[in-house]
């Protein structure tokens, strides 16, 4: 018996205190274990056909053309962010690779949609699902075959980490639903998604192992990898993601890019991944390392330094092959993998090539800037792949806009209101639209933050002008500065814009090194300051905040002029309108948060401080395990600001009339076992010949361009017969293979995994007088009998209504599956969960605070459904 509780929607306040004493695997002696030899792709029949054409033409294949299309040209020398070299004879052009997650990056006529964080807010999953077929038709339409994205990781366990808003919140289902749809989008326009950063890449500050050092060693248990950082890269490789790019730091000691048990033993065994996995850009440590690893492409493909032309890869891969060092059978996988995917996302079949050039807006230019001396020619053809995207990325801007407090129905506005805006954050950027390089600056209304995971502004609709479009009566003070000597008259309204940047490491703005370094969690720019500035003389304060992720509100929150607060998150180019729709009531407000806010930074454990030495590796421990965000302020008892979900809107909503089905019975602990892996591509094991990698007669070389040619191949001698070049194999190294993980046996884990146990309708109802969206958030709460640590409440599935007007209503349903209730049995190596669902508590509200209190359960929790 399933016992069900279910609140009222209403949102009272936060009383969820911990459940279980806090019992945290230690990450004492961080070490990952090695896992090889590396499985090869094509044994899961969604991939079969894909695979049986790549085997065709990947049969008939030099080493040359082998070699070419798991190495990157090297930095700047093409169109994108990165590229492989090509297999012309079979119709395999360079693939581009390229960013963003929310936009073609240094493009132009393309649509900067609203970030991650942003999505998350909305909590629908069609707008997530629609804004990645935004992100894969622009992608196609300028010839980009990879689109580096969506992000999963970070997850924000560090608050001030720099890219936690590339992803879509503190939750790792919230990031599995909204990664997974992004892809589902993306790849059916025919582009291939990349899933990244893989994994425990959370915080930008000496991310990177470089000539200068080491990168810092995220040092997490297997319980901990598994419920919370590796949970959405599953659902990710569910969804069928064509690639997966390894994260730039060490995880448990050893870089992400070769660590063989990330790679060949959970992403390609466990996760049962098909596509191809790529390195972060300049993150490959070693050749022959990362191939054993698992490693199928190199990016951008230059060795430790860039530009000079050298390559771990490239020819001495063509070497390694050659020597006998890296089995043949591997680089055939590798290949395999790359043209598998192609063929799977229907590349073959005109798909076009870029349009494009990340390096310049001019229409001419080097057609290989890295190469000093480069042919030119015509760079950018300005192909608008704009197409009505603007209407998805409104939608989510404006969906995603989360009331936090509303004192005396203060929003929304009426359009005669006399207003007075306040705050840089209002306006554009007074050196220009784009003129900070990937965003590198805080000028104007915070739309994105900075690094790789942005693109250019095609146009910006400011809060300013999208304001002064609806009222001729307000008053603009565009500074962050209060005006000295302002006299409002009694019932004018000051609407104060603050916001909070952060971004990637290799730009450092303000003083903030990506992460937030420099501003703490408060407000950019004084933006405390004028909040209480204005609430020193207006009767009634709107603040409206752009931020990255969570944000201090101590400072003014409680002051009494400040009736109302929205987060608007990183509206992309929508800001303005989807902003005015929801001050001005057209819509009601249906953001929620996808991160806790807490009263003081110190609420969060130490160990998800920010970490900084000068010398040697930063060992940062995970030692606060699966109590991250909610999970920790539930376990540790400590009441937020706003709690995680949390998001009012200008109606009210009750959630009623629960269903509860069940669909498959959980009837053992542990999966139904696995069912055994297909058969996948061979090939001929023969060394090929030398030849092949020769320079072709009368070769055109560009200075630095990454070749697989080799200046005198036949003189390479195997290592069988040359003792004395024999490579020294990692420990562990081995070329039998590992029995096949009980926990896999499907694209993301064992397909039982999966199976919906039980299925929960709710009837969401307006109460209000507004019409306006709900969300409906389904939180789990396992039993003690699952004999483990667990956070009281998880996340675990949500659904958002259509518009209902008063008094309309409409059923939604939550899924719950066999993994949902299940925790990660780190002896078994398999998810555990409880049998028949006995004891698990299922809790539905608009937010987690809004679940209630032991007698609310006891009041509706007796046995609905069952
Ligand atoms: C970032 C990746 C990005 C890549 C290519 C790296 O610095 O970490 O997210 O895709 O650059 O631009």
């Amino acid at each position: 018996m399933i016992l069900l509780y279910l609140t009222l929607s209403c949102l009272i306040s936060w009383t969820l205190a911990a459940q279980r004493s806090p019992h945290h695997p230690r990450a004492d002696a961080a070490y990952s274990p090695p896992y090889y030899p590396a499985p090869n792709g094509g044994w899961l029949s969604e991939w079969t056909s894909a695979y049986e054409k790549a085997q065709k033409i990947v049969g008939n294949m030099t080493l040359a053309e082998k070699v070419n299309l798991t190495t990157g040209t090297g930095e700047f020398m093409g169109p994108c962010a990165g590229q492989t070299g090509s297999a012309l004879r079979f119709g395999i052009p360079n693939l581009c690779l390229h960013d963003s997650p929310l936009g073609i990056r240094n493009s132009d006529h393309n649509t900067a949609f609203p970030a991650g964080v942003t999505v998350g807010a909305t909590f629908d999953k069609d707008l997530m699902y629609e804004r990645g077929v935004g992100l894969g038709e622009e992608a196609r339409g300028k010839g980009v075959n990879v689109l580096l994205g969506p992000v999963v990781g970070p997850t924000f366990r560090k608050p001030r980490g720099g890219r936690g808003w590339e992803g879509f919140g503190a939750d790792p289902s919230l990031q599995a639903i909204g990664g997974a749809q992004t892809i589902k989008g993306m790849q059916s326009t025919g582009a291939i998604s990349c899933l990244k950063h893989f994994i425990g890449n959370e915080q930008e500050m000496h991310r990177e192992t470089s000539v200068l050092g080491p990168g810092y060693s995220s040092n997490i248990d297997d319980r901990t990898l598994h419920e919370i950082y590796l949970w959405p890269f599953a659902e990710g490789v569910r969804a069928g993601t064509g690639s997966v790019m390894m994260a730039y730091n060490d995880v448990n000691r050893s870089a992400c890019s070769q660590n063989s048990l990330l790679i060949n033993g959970i992403l390609k065994d466990e996760l049962g991944f098909q596509g191809f996995v790529m390195t972060d850009w300049l993150a490959q440590m070693g050749g022959v390392s990362s191939a054993l690893a698992g490693l199928d492409m190199a990016m951008p493909g230059d060795g430790l330094i860039p530009l000079l032309g050298d390559s771990y890869w490239g020819s001495e891969l063509s070497r390694s092959i050659l020597n006998g060092t890296v089995p043949l059978e591997r680089l055939n996988d590798m290949v395999t993998r790359i043209v598998a995917t192609w063929y799977q996302m229907g590349q073959d079949e005109d798909y076009p090539l870029p349009n494009f050039s990340s390096n310049t807006l001019d229409e001419t230019g080097p057609l290989y800037p890295g190469a000093l001396i480069s042919p030119t020619g015509v760079v950018n053809q300005y192909v608008n792949v704009e197409g009505t995207h603007n209407i998805t990325a409104n939608a989510i801007a404006r969906d995603a806009i989360t009331l936090l407090k509303n004192d005396n129905n203060t929003l929304p506005l009426s359009k005669n209101a006399s207003l007075h805006v306040f705050g840089t954050d209002a306006g554009a950027n007074s050196d220009g639209l784009n003129s900070c390089s990937d965003q590198g600056c805080d000028n104007g209304v915070l739309t994105m933050g900075w690094g790789s995971g942005t693109s250019r502004l095609p146009y910006l609709v400011t809060p300013q002008e999208a304001i002064a479009n609806v009222t001729p009566t307000a008053t603009f003070h565009i500074s962050d500065t209060f005006p000295s000597g302002l006299t409002p008259n009694a019932s004018s309204i000051a609407l104060v814009f603050i916001n909070a940047d952060s971004g990637e490491n290799y730009i450092t703005v303000e003083n903030n090194p990506g992460d937030r370094t420099t501003t703490d969690l408060y407000a950019w720019h004084n933006g405390d300051e004028l909040v209480e500035a204005a609430a020193a003389v207006f009767s009634r304060v709107v603040v409206i905040i752009h931020t990255v992720g969570p944000i201090i509100l101590e400072n003014w929150i409680d002051l009494d002029p400040v009736k109302a607060v929205l987060i608007a998150h990183l509206p992309g180019q929508e800001a303005g309108y989807s902003l005015t729709d929801i001050l001005y009531g057209d819509y009601s407000p249906s953001g929620h948060l996808p991160y806790t806010i807490p009263f003081n930074e110190s609420n969060y454990p130490a160990s998800v401080s920010l970490l900084n030495q000068p010398f040697g590796q930063i060992q940062d421990d995970f030692t606060e395990g699966i109590y991250i965000d909610y999970r920790h302020f539930l376990n540790a008892n400590i009441t937020p600001r706003y709690p995680f979900g949390h998001g009012l809107s200008y109606t009210t909503f009750s959630i009623s009339d629960p269903v509860l089905t069940t669909v498959t019975p959980l009837d053992s602990a542990y999966s139904p076992s696995r069912t055994a892996k297909g058969s996948t591509p061979s090939y001929p094991t023969t060394i090929p010949d030398p030849d092949e990698v020769a320079w072709p007669d009368n070769f055109n070389r560009i200075w630095r361009y990454l070749y697989p040619y080799l200046d005198d191949p036949d003189s390479i001698v195997s290592n069988s017969t040359n003792s004395s070049a024999a490579y020294p194999y990692p420990d562990g190294y081995t070329t039998t293979a590992h029995p096949a993980p009980r926990a896999g046996g499907g694209q993301g884990g064992n397909p039982a995994l999966f199976d919906v146990a039980f299925t929960l309708s709710v009837l969401v109802t307006n109460t209000g007088s507004r019409s306006g969206r709900a969300v409906a958030q389904l939180y789990v709460e396992l039993p003690d009998t699952i004999d483990a640590d667990v956070p009281s409440r998880q996340l675990r599935d949500f659904g958002k209504t259509g518009t209902l007007q008063p008094g309309g209503s409409e059923t939604v349903v939550l899924n719950v599956t066999r993994k949902d209730l299940s925790v990660w049995d780190v002896g078994v190596q398999d998810w555990r969960t409880v049998v028949d669902g006995e004891g698990v508590g299922l809790w539905v509200g608009e937010s987690l605070g809004s679940l209630g209190e032991r007698d609310v359960r006891a009041i509706f929790g007796r046995g609905w459904g069952l």
